[in-house]
């Protein structure tokens, strides 16, 4: 390694946070001193560290650093420069150091997508009228520059389309209880050792925390004010083995899969379980990987994919933004001011996609009718239907559809005429299909 020494001060960290991505941050600090000085043409030290518990061991040696039990003490310490926020938590000791470090003019470098989808707008335009910089690369899709990509690489670009698997946790346990016929709360234990799960786990089989990336993604992507609130949600939870399989034999892998883009009528995000083609690029992924799929009007798509959660992958975001102000490199955090952020309208109703239907019915004649008729009567047309056996009840007939391009409103409509009619033996299972 060359001499990397430099007459320009150090980059002086302060990090609140020493779980799995604080201490893959302070690794990587520590392992790779020369290098980070060498691309950034200054030192890149530790100051101070802060968490809840002093005396737990995280795997690293802290003892060089000062200790704050306050994380709003560390973000006013005189020898901080920067903040970097890494305990999560959309309000509490997040919140309150990250408007501390700002009020007091220092950038911040956070993973909290939670924090930034709720208060994202107020905080980046705090950030802007101090002049600090607020920057979020690790909170979404994990080790995927993809912020980046939104924000410099594609900025000639007017964003049409973004779409993809953006929490690993969720694609971790599909594709293990697909590919090893492992029951939920085994894969769930195993993504939880593996440090990709969010303090609440709820978070994250229930969509949330994809659908907080979502809504980041789409602010810079949209110049929208960031509208979390507007997204609609599904979560993994009621996906079962036995939708999983027939979605495989329909040529179909199940993802819990995000889409934003701008319609003639509004704003359309949302973030659900969608079957995918298995031999598509997203059928295809395994384990945490994420994948986003940018669309602009003059590059047409690119597709970015890679480790979407993790210690070292997260780590490696939080390292990105946080050369960037050592290069002195200073954006807006959502590509533009915050005060010109539109506001967006939400889309009243998804774009037509044909949907997956898994029907148990009442197994008399006639009810078999009184469901195409129902679906007709929605203006649902059918592409392919299957009645198939079940020998644990014979008196429930299971059914599965795909139907046409649809809107989920007309299918809810003609599941409505169903349920009155008394033609559903239980809860019906609708999956919409995208073609991404
Ligand atoms: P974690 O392992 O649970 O670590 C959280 C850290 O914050 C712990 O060190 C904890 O202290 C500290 N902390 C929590 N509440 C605190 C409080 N009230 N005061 C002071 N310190 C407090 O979490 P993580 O997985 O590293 O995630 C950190 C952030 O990165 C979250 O915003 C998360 O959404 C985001 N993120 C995580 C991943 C991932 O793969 N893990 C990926 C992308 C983004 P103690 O250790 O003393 O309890
Ligand atoms: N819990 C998140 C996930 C961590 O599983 O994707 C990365 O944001």
């Amino acid at each position: 390694m060359s001499d990397t020494s430099s007459s320009k001060p150090p980059l002086r960290l302060g990090i609140a946070g020493l779980g799995t991505v604080g201490a893959g941050v302070i690794k990587i600090v520590q392992r790779k001193a020369n290098l980070l000085a060498a691309r950034t043409g200054r030192p890149i030290e530790i100051s101070a560290v802060s968490a809840r518990n002093r005396d737990k061991d995280r795997g690293v040696d802290i003892s060089a650093y000062a200790w704050e039990d306050d994380p709003v003490a560390l973000a006013l310490r005189d020898d901080v420069d920067v903040l970097v926020e890494l305990m999560g938590g959309a309000d509490g000791p997040a919140k309150a150091a990250t408007e501390a470090a700002l009020a007091a003019g220092k950038d911040v470098v956070t993973a909290n997508k939670a924090m930034l989808a709720i208060h994202g707008n107020e905080l980046a335009a705090k950030a802007e009228a101090k002049g600090a910089v607020l920057r979020f690369e690790a909170a979404v899709a994990g080790g995927i520059p993809v912020v980046k990509a939104l924000t410099e690489g594609l900025a000639g670009n007017r964003i049409t389309r973004i779409a993809g698997v953006m929490n690993g946790t969720c694609n971790y346990i599909l594709t293990r209880m697909e590919n090893e016929g492992l029951t939920y709360d085994e894969v769930f234990d195993a993504a939880n050792a593996l440090g990709y799960l969010e303090a609440d786990p709820t978070l994250d089989v229930g969509g949330i925390d994809a659908g907080h990336k979502l809504a980041l993604l789409a602010s810079i992507g949209f110049g929208t004010r960031v509208a979390f609130d507007d997204m609609v949600l599904e979560g993994i939870e009621r996906i079962t083995i036995e939708d999983i399989n027939h979605a495989a034999d329909m040529g179909y892998r199940i993802k819990l899969l995000g889409v934003a883009q701008m319609t003639g009528r509004g704003l359309e995000q949302r973030m659900t379980p969608c079957l995918v083609p298995v031999k598509s690029p997203l059928g295809q992924l395994e384990n945490a990987t994420n994948m986003v799929v940018l669309e602009g009007d003059e590059v047409g798509q690119v597709v970015l994919r890679g480790a979407g959660a993790g210690e070292g992958p997260t780590a490696s975001a939080v390292l990105s933004d946080v050369l960037d102000i050592a290069r002195g490199f200073r954006i807006s955090t959502f590509g533009v001011p915050a005060t010109t952020l539109d506001s967006s309208t939400p889309a009243v109703a998804s774009t037509p996609a044909p949907h997956y239907l898994r029907l148990s019915l009442v197994d008399k004649p006639g009810v078999l009718a009184k469901v195409t008729a129902a679906l007709g009567d929605a203006g649902v047309s059918i592409d392919r239907m299957r009645q198939y056996g079940q020998h644990d009840n014979p008196d429930v007939a299971p059914v599965l559809i795909v139907t046409d391009p649809t809107s989920r409103r007309a299918i809810d409509e003609a599941l409505t005429v169903m349920e009155t009619s008394g033609a559903l033996a239980a809860q019906p299972v609708t999956i919409r299909i995208e073609d991404v």
